[in-house]
């Protein structure tokens, strides 16, 4: 018998138990287990019914992802379908945790399906670029409706054990003891005469008006721009519509096969894998426990402060949103209060419950509102000395044990912290604008921050919905740094001879939901001319844009004009005309700049600094840096990240190109870093440095 399957006779009923931790996944010991069980428990000929259950913390939430790309050792999935379909008993799935993936298409092989409440299921193959390859795409229509299935498959979204038990998916929710409740059922429906039901044979929910159907496809695949698995799901139901079910089952494996060798599935299962990596911090085990969070404050209620602070609130954490004056607070919460019923609006939800949300942010004047809270983040002005000083006052202020962080995009931490005397609790916590939608949030790690601090951060981040991901101290931590090497290179580009609606159209068609100069438009141009002019430092195009006024889409006007209240950008002559003249200013002569070269000066320098990032230790592993730059800055999932994208270009060329742009522009910041050169010396890639799963 297998180590990781059991079975075990219940009176009428043999009890198949799957214990392989953590998440039950289908491995190969797994599937070889449930099929050695099943034929030895129609060999023994002693039960009346089969309840398939699992050990742990959930049912089987997916094939194993750790053994996609290598060769498959039989049984494969549908074969163990296969031997659940022939038994002449019924077979009960009985689910409690997720049941995902291939774990669902086990359940859906089985007779008949029960659960506990808080139960959850669904086919979440798309998010790892994949299609359910096990039959989940014609066995969920018979189910619970081919429309029905389609959302579910497209978006890959989990659902509630309720919803599966109305749908028709789940027969029986258990309350209470799921084992026993499932053991009885099981009983019940072993003494019934067969033959028992089975999806393969059940084609009364299939009847669907096509036409409905084909909108319901238009729409469900309207979000998924670039990526192949999505189209592929939907094709795979709409299978279920016409193709007899054996010819349908071959065809969804085909898809399957192939999606599983392409690149995009691959680049997904990255950055799965990286995801989780991202959550283990260096230096912080499982033992160190982050400190309760009952309540927050913010400081500032610009931008940055009004979102952090509704991040708070719409998790159920108290939050004092403090200001220097009742005008700015009255202003912050005004488009808080905006935010939250436009978005109220959008989906449809209650509009009293943004009356119960915005109770929980109490709004105050004066640092000394800061003294109750359990975690403090600070987002007033980017200037140190006034950081300084309010870290300083929040020292004073601060009962102890209170964690204090600031949501700076470049400056020193370690410079903050020193202004305290309790530098183990300060740290960085940098959100990304709009701070209340962007997932992604950088923990900046201090010289002295404690683990349990960066543990506290960590939780409290996954709390209020973020990716949280650990980076170290420098100018502009991860994200920001990388991306100050495009925004050169996109000055450069510029003065060399493109126009910006033809580098953005590079960097979108790659995949960007925007390029670097609509983005600019968007974020403000003022903002950079304001730092530039403080550091001294000038960008010819980039400064005399600016200084004419055209801040971008706020004044209508920036690298593109707007038309009043639309954001769609539009070529505009006078800024080529300012172009040109740069060029001939600083007596750059034009040229043609092919698209190739506008890639990879848009992504190549980014890589390198990303190289030099890791071998700083800014970054612990090439995967922190994919998760920043795929959850702050719409980086196209479907190439997996920078790290992951460079690995798949290749290092030698990367590495070449860099050099002969550093060579061209005469700029040593472009030679290749020493990581990139060692790796691309000894023929491999970012990957073989860390936390490579997938
Ligand atoms: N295969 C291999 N490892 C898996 C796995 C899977 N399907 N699902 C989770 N794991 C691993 C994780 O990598 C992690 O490992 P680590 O501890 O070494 O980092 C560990 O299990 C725990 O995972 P989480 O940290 O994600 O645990 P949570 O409790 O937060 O979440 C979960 C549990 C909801 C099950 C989540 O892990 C999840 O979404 N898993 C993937 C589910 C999925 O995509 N299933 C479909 C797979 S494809 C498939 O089934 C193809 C079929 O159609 C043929
Ligand atoms: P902002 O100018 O919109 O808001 C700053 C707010 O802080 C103002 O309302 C101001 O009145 C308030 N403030 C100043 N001194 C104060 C004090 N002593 N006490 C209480 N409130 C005080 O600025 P924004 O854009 O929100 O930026 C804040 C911080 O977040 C900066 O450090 C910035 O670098 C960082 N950041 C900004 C991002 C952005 O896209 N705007 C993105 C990520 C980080």
């Amino acid at each position: 018998m297998s180590a990781v399957v059991t079975h075990a006779q219940h009176g009428a009923v043999a009890v198949i138990s799957i214990n392989s931790p953590p998440v039950n996944a289908l491995s190969h010991a797994v599937r070889s287990g449930i099929a050695d069980a099943l034929t030895a428990i129609k060999a023994e000929g002693k039960a009346k019914a089969v309840l398939l259950w699992c050990g742990g913390r959930t049912f089987v939430a997916g094939a194993d992802i750790t053994e996609f790309g290598k060769p498959s050792k039989p049984p494969i999935l549908p074969d163990v379908i296969a031997v659940i379909e022939a038994m002449p008993i019924p077979v009960v799935a009985a689910i409690h945790g997720t049941a995902l993936g291939g774990g669902l298409e086990l359940a859906l092989g089985c007779h008949y399906r029960v659960a506990s409440l808080d139960a959850k299921w669904g086919l979440p193959e798309v998010k790892l670029g994949l299609l359910p390859g096990a039959g989940g795409t014609q066995r969920l229509p018979r189910a619970i409706g081919p429309i029905a299935a389609l959302k579910v498959i497209v978006s890959g979204a989990h659902q509630p054990a309720k919803l599966g038990h109305d749908l028709g998916l789940i027969a029986a929710i258990i309350p209470g003891d799921l084992k026993a409740g499932a053991i009885a059922f099981a009983e019940t429906v072993g003494a019934k005469a067969g033959p028992h039901p089975r999806l393969r044979d059940d084609t009364a929910k299939l009847e669907v008006d096509r036409a409905k159907f084909d909108t319901a496809v238009t729409e469900a695949l309207s979000k998924s721009r670039g990526l192949e698995a999505p189209a592929a799901c939907a094709a795979a139901v709409a299978m279920s519509l016409d193709t007899p079910l054996d010819d349908a089952l071959k065809l969804e494996r085909a898809s399957f096969m192939k999606l599983v060798a392409g690149d995009q599935s691959k680049a997904q299962r990255h950055l799965f894998f990286a995801e989780r990596e991202a959550a283990k911090v260096p230096g912080v085990g499982p033992d160190v426990r982050p400190r309760p969070i009952k309540n927050a404050a913010v400081l500032g209620a610009g931008t940055m402060g009004g979102g952090i602070a509704m991040c708070f609130a719409s998790a159920g954490i108290p939050v004092t949103l403090i200001e220097q004056t009742e005008e700015n607070l009255k202003r912050g919460l005004s488009i808080i209060q905006k935010n939250y019923e436009a978005s109220a609006k959008r989906t449809g939800a209650d509009p009293a419950g943004v009356a119960k949300v915005m109770a929980l942010i109490t709004p105050k004047v004066g640092l000394e509102h800061a003294k109750d809270a359990d975690i403090v983040v600070e987002a007033v002005f980017e200037e140190m000395a006034l950081k300084k000083t309010i870290f300083a006052t929040l020292d004073a202020v601060c009962k102890p044990g209170a964690i204090i962080a600031s949501n700076t995009s470049y400056l020193d931490i370690d410079a903050m912290a020193a202004a305290t005397k309790r530098p183990g609790d300060v740290l960085g916590m940098h959100f990304f604008s709009p701070a209340n939608v962007m997932k992604l949030l950088e923990i900046v790690r201090a010289k002295y921050t404690a683990p349990d601090v960066l543990a506290t951060a960590m939780s409290v981040g996954r709390k209020i919905g973020k990716v949280p991901v650990v980076v170290g101290v420098c100018h502009g931590f991860v994200g920001n740094r990388m991306l100050a090497q495009r925004s050169k290179q996109s000055e450069l580009l510029l003065l060399e001879g493109a126009l910006p609606h033809e580098v953005d159209a590079v960097v979108t068609g790659f995949g960007f939901p925007m390029g670097p100069f609509a983005m600019g438009d968007l974020a403000g141009l003022d903002i950079g001319m304001r730092s530039r002019k403080e550091r001294g430092v000038r960008a010819e195009i980039a400064d005399t844009i600016a200084e004419a006024g055209r801040y971008g889409q706020k004044t209508q006007k920036g690298y593109y004009r707007y038309e009043e209240g639309r954001r769609a950008p539009i070529r505009d002559p006078e800024v080529e005309a300012i172009i040109v003249a740069a060029s001939k200013k600083l007596g750059v002569t034009r040229r043609p700049i092919s698209n190739d070269e506008i890639l990879g000066r848009m992504l190549y320098p980014m890589i390198n600094e990303g190289a030099r990032i890791l071998d700083e230790g800014v970054a612990a592993r090439p995967g922190d840096i994919d998760i920043v730059w795929i959850n702050g800055y719409g980086f196209p999932i479907a190439k997996g990240g920078p790290m992951h994208w460079a690995d798949s270009v290749g290092l030698p060329k990367i590495r070449d190109d860099l050099a002969r742009f550093a060579k061209a522009a005469n700029d040593p910041t472009l030679e290749p870093a020493q990581l990139l050169v060692r790796l691309a010396a000894e023929g491999k890639g970012f990957a073989s440095l860390a936390g490579a799963k997938a």
